[in-house]
């Protein structure tokens, strides 16, 4: 990417944002057990409020245009962080019944699990008609969840229409899934977990859901695998996917992982590296996430991720 023709942001978030309160416990219990909690910690998560928070923190000029609650809790608890991350509010949508989600999740030593429960008393995620479209293609790359269909399609269309690369992070299908067949397809890099990934295609495995996800429309498929690491294809590749194998790392806590790797996957795309790079320098962001406790604290800074893959020998 020609530096003099950078834009003014380079990831934009339409997505769901969250505060997650983690609990920390040996082993997950069966039903009807009281369990000794280890420890406590809240933050802000959500598929793309972590993965803006590890964009900026990886060197992207960030900003979030979904929408907030003008003066709730959960919602200034959301400012708070991204204001402190550097990230941009100016185009964040405020409305009266818009919230952030609110999650618990449980976070298992023994052997290694989340278990998130997750609800959302309002709206969240994108508005219908906001931002102006002119803050949309004021990015380089715009980040989509699976979240407010109609209000993602729309900026997907205005994003797509300007040339804005648009990145997707879909988990499962939507609450309402009408237009999610046609977002899908609008998608032009598509980071999927391997498990929504087989459920969307048939596949036996994530490099036939990758090679089955692939269209001429897009510009690269990738499915990740947990410490599997990830299948990823574009137009040369899209009959025989590659693989990049995770690291392997001392893991602690994994949550936030598929997040971490979004952002720092839109990060590289920003600065126009091309897919092999972007892949590694998500996997590599995203391991060293998985040796630090919590969601957003344990997100590395683009130094750390630099010298990681200075020193990964594949
Ligand atoms: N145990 C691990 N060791 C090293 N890397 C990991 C590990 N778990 C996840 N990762 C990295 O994170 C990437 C994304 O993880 P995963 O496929 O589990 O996403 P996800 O299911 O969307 O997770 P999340 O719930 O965090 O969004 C993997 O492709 C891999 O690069
Ligand atoms: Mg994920």
């Amino acid at each position: 990417m020609n530096p003099t023709h950078r834009k003014q942001h380079d990831v934009l978030g339409i997505g769901v944002v969250a505060v997650d309160d983690l609990i920390y416990v040996e082993e997950y219990p069966p039903a009807e057990h009281k369990v000794r909690v280890l420890g406590r910690r809240r933050q802000c998560g959500g598929l793309t409020g972590t993965a803006l928070v590890a964009a900026a923190r990886l060197g992207a000029r960030a900003g979030y245009i979904g929408t907030l609650g003008p003066d709730d809790e959960l919602s200034q608890i959301v400012r708070r962080t991204f204001t402190a991350e550097g990230i941009d509010l100016a185009h964040c949508v405020v409305r009266p019944d818009a919230r952030p989600y609110h999650s618990t999740i449980i976070v298992a030593r023994r052997p290694p699990s989340r278990t998130i429960f997750s609800h959302v008393d309002g709206r969240a995620g994108a508005d219908p008609g906001r931002p102006d479209a002119a803050v949309i293609r004021s990015a380089a790359v715009l980040l989509v969840d699976h979240h407010a269909v109609e209000g993602t399609r729309r900026a997907v269309e205005v994003a797509r229409a300007a040339g804005v690369a648009v990145v997707a992070d879909f988990e499962r299908y939507p609450d309402s899934a009408t237009g999610f067949d046609e977002l899908l397809r609008r998608v032009d890099h598509l980071v999927l977990p391997e498990r929504f990934a087989l459920e969307l295609t048939g596949a036996g495995s994530p490099k036939d859901a990758a090679s089955r996800l692939w269209t001429p429309e897009r510009e690269a498929v990738v499915v990740t695998s947990g410490p599997q690491g990830c299948w990823y294809c574009d137009a040369r590749t899209a009959t025989d996917p590659r693989h990049l194998p995770a690291p392997t790392v001392d893991v602690v806590d994994t949550t936030g992982c598929g997040d971490v790797f979004h952002g720092a996957y839109c990060a590289a795309l920003a600065e126009g590296h091309d897919l092999d790079r972007r892949v590694r320098f998500a996997t590599a962001a995203a391991a060293i996430k998985a040796t630090e406790e919590g969601g957003q604290s344990g997100i590395p800074r683009r130094a750390v991720v630099d010298r990681f893959l200075g020193g990964w020998n594949m």
